[in-house]
Order: C-alpha cells, then structure tokens, then sequence
C-alpha cells in the first residue's frame, strides 16, 4: 500500500474501542453470573481471540456489530474445551486466560501465531507454578493443568499488566488471599473486578465465589489508536481535530503527557466515568514539537505508544533519548528494531538504539521509501503516520492493523 503525504487534518474522526478493556469485559463477564451487554466493544482480531476462546470454554455469546450480549457461565462454571484453544496473535488472550485457566480442574492447550509463540511466557508461568498450576513448558503450544490454588505473595520489578490480571484471575480461585507487588501499569483488571463487587485492597485479591459485572457496560475508545491522530495532528500545519469518548485512565496517559512536555496542544473536555473508567473529548491543535527525554519509570504509561511517540520525535527539534523500552523487543515484533531499521529508510540518521535505549535525532529530511511492517499492528500504524507527516511511505503489508484498528487506513 503507498501513503501519501497528507495536509491539515480538520473535524472528528472516530476512534476504535479500547482493546484492554474489550478482553477484560469479556473475561469477566463470561466467568460472571447472570448477563452483561457490552456496548461498543472492539471487534479486533485480537478481542475476537479473547471472545472465541471464552465460547469454547462454555461462555454463550450473542454478536452484533456494536454490541456483545455475554451470558455468564459463574465463577465454577466454565467447561474443558474439547479443543485447543488459539490466542491469535494476542498475548492479552494467552496470558490473561492462563491465569483463568491455572485454576480450573481441566487441563487446557493454548497454541497461537508465528508471533505469539515466540514470546516469553515464563513471567505467567512462574507465579502461576507458585500458586498450584502445572505447565507443559514456558513456549506455546503449552498446556496447563490446574487445581486447587495457594494464595501467595509475589514480588516483581516486571510492570506488565498482563501478568498482573493473570495473577489476580487466579487468585479469585485461590484458598486464601494473593498479594501482587508490581511497578504500577494500566490498572482495567482491577476497575472491572471492583465494578464486579470482588474483594481487591490495592494489589491483594481476595478469593470469590461470585461476581456481578454491572448490566451494561460501554467500552471507552482507545487512546492507544487514538495516538496515530493525536501525533499526525500536532505534526501537520493548520490541523484541529476532535476525538470522542477516548478513554484517560492515568495508567495509559503516557502519551499525551509527553507530547505535551513537547509543546503540543492537547485539550481533555467532557471529562465523565463509564464501570470506573474515565473517558473524555480530546480536541488536538497543530503545534512544534520540541526533544524529550524518558525514563525506564514513565514508560508502562506509553508502552504501547513508544513507536507514535519515535515518530513524533523525529519531526522534533533536538535529539530525545528514551531510557528503559527493552520490554519492546518482546511484543508482537522485536519494536526496537523495526523503529531502527524502518524509520532510518523514511528519514536517514534518525534514530540509534543503544542496549535499551532509543536515541531519536529529530528534524532530519523525510523521504519516500518501502517499509516492512514486521506483521505488527502499531508499526505498520507508525510508519503511515510518519509517511503522512513527511513525504509518503510504501508498506508491505497493512493488514496486520486488523489486530486493534480494522479501519485505521480507510480513516
Ligand atoms: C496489555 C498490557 C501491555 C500492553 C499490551 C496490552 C493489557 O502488555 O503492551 O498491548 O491489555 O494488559 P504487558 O503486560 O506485556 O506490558
């Protein structure tokens, strides 16, 4: 597919529901009792993954284009899939149910694409072992036997929140109380069990016998997909946009926050809550950015926009340094070195990565050229906008976006 550059961006444009909290409405939804209508979930591959493996494991759902309506099997009512259950490409899927499945009395086998299988399972699997469960290896396929759950401590300087709700979704099964010690990141697990009425004191779950999800819950849109605007606006002369209902949980502000250190004008109005979530109208002006630098502790804030935030960076003036983002080589690609080797191809001497470091020289000449895409959702996003700011770009394949934005070229 080739982009072109692009001039200002004026309107609204509507944005793609937010991705974490799709998986988590319909994992707790699916182990709650009675049902829940999710209105304006994802219908992203990745979601689809989470809601395909709930069915086989018994959940009843009805699909609409805008909404979900998920019949609660109960906290003990799940059964074993006759099949393997597939994760996709999503590590929200496999990592979030492992932990779902840890404390069932069946075994499960996940398997998932080329991506998913290579990467790291051991930080699920090693609290998960601590608490009862047995696994057939830390690489998928992989099966998990589950049983009867301690209730433990466990203390990491990992701040995933992957791990984290696998954690928490054993520890509703376990016979006593599991206390998770984490650097803080996106913290949707915990809002949703609480909506739930589940017994949670800061990072301790308590075990459940039953959850109640409220009757209607209304997915936020994504401020991870909201980010590819929010960039291309700010970049292009003489754009004003407006993003609705974009959800601002603090744990995921990461991105505005920078851009904002770097002049860009970012303006948060219709500040309201939707099932402890807090969403707002963002109206995003055309602004000069200047460097910045980040340290490893401000990066579970932006994690996922860490490639958005490259490209901003590019087009600003000085070189900002971002310490701390090797957790990058282990998402859907290896990011670190897509951001290296694709980015230089748009706009030459850009960027450096130095260990875990991302050294990005802004205001260097963008030209036209072919980028790889590396199968991965956020780069191929990334270098469209970065072709749309600068002088065009060519991209192997875009139907990776189908993960989180299925319409994010057609916008
Ligand atoms: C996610 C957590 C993050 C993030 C991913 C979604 C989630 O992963 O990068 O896209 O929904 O819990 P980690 O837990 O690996 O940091």
């Amino acid at each position: 597919m080739e982009i072109f550059k692009r001039g200002a961006l004026r309107g609204e444009l509507a944005i793609p529901a937010d991705k974490s909290i799709t998986h988590r409405a319909i994992i707790l939804s699916g182990i709650g009792d009675g049902e829940v209508e999710v209105e304006n979930y994802l219908a992203g591959a990745d979601c689809l993954s989470t809601l395909s493996c709930m069915e086989k494991l018994g959940v009843v759902a009805e699909r609409s284009s805008k909404k979900l309506l998920i019949k609660g099997v109960g906290l003990r009512g799940l059964k074993a899939p006759t099949e393997i259950l597939d994760a996709g490409n999503s590590g929200t899927t496999l990592r979030l149910l492992m932990g779902l499945m840890a404390a069932q009395s069946f075994s499960t086998t996940f398997t998932g694409d080329e991506s998913l299988k290579k990467r790291p399972l051991k930080r699920v699997t090693e609290p998960l072992t601590q608490m009862g469960a047995t696994f057939s290896g830390n690489k998928l396929p992989l099966t998990i036997t589950g049983g009867c759950l301690r209730g433990i401590r466990y203390e990491t300087t990992l701040a995933s929140a992957q791990v984290k709700s696998s954690i928490l979704l054993a520890g509703l099964y376990a016979d006593a109380p599991t206390q998770i010690i984490m650097p803080s990141c996106r913290d949707h697990t915990e809002l949703m069990l609480k909506a739930a009425g589940a017994k949670l004191d800061g990072l301790t779950i308590y075990p459940a016998e039953r959850l109640y999800l409220p009757k209607r819950i209304q997915i936020p849109n994504d401020i991870s997909s909201a980010a590819y605007w929010i960039v291309l606006a700010t970049l292009t002369e003489g754009s004003k946009i407006i993003l609705r209902d974009i959800g601002v949980n603090a744990t995921r502000m990461g991105l505005p926050d920078a851009l904002e250190k770097m002049g860009a004008s970012i303006h948060l109005s219709n500040l309201r809550q939707s099932c402890g979530e807090p969403l707002a109208d963002i109206k995003i002006c055309a602004a000069k950015l200047r460097a910045i630098e980040l340290d490893a502790e401000e990066i579970p804030r932006l994690i996922d926009e860490l490639p958005i935030l490259a490209v901003a960076a590019s087009f600003a003036e000085g070189t900002s340094i971002i310490r701390g983002a090797g957790e990058l080589r282990v998402k859907e690609s290896d990011r670190l070195a897509a951001i290296e080797n694709e980015f230089n191809k748009l706009s030459p001497g850009t960027i450096e990565v130095d260990g875990d470091t991302l050294i990005i020289h802004g205001g260097k000449a963008k030209r036209m050229n072919f980028c790889k895409t590396y199968g991965d959702h956020r780069i191929a996003m990334s270098l469209g906008i970065m072709g749309m700011a600068g002088n065009g770009v060519e991209l192997d394949d875009t139907d990776c976006v189908n993960i989180s934005y299925p319409n994010f070229f057609d916008n």
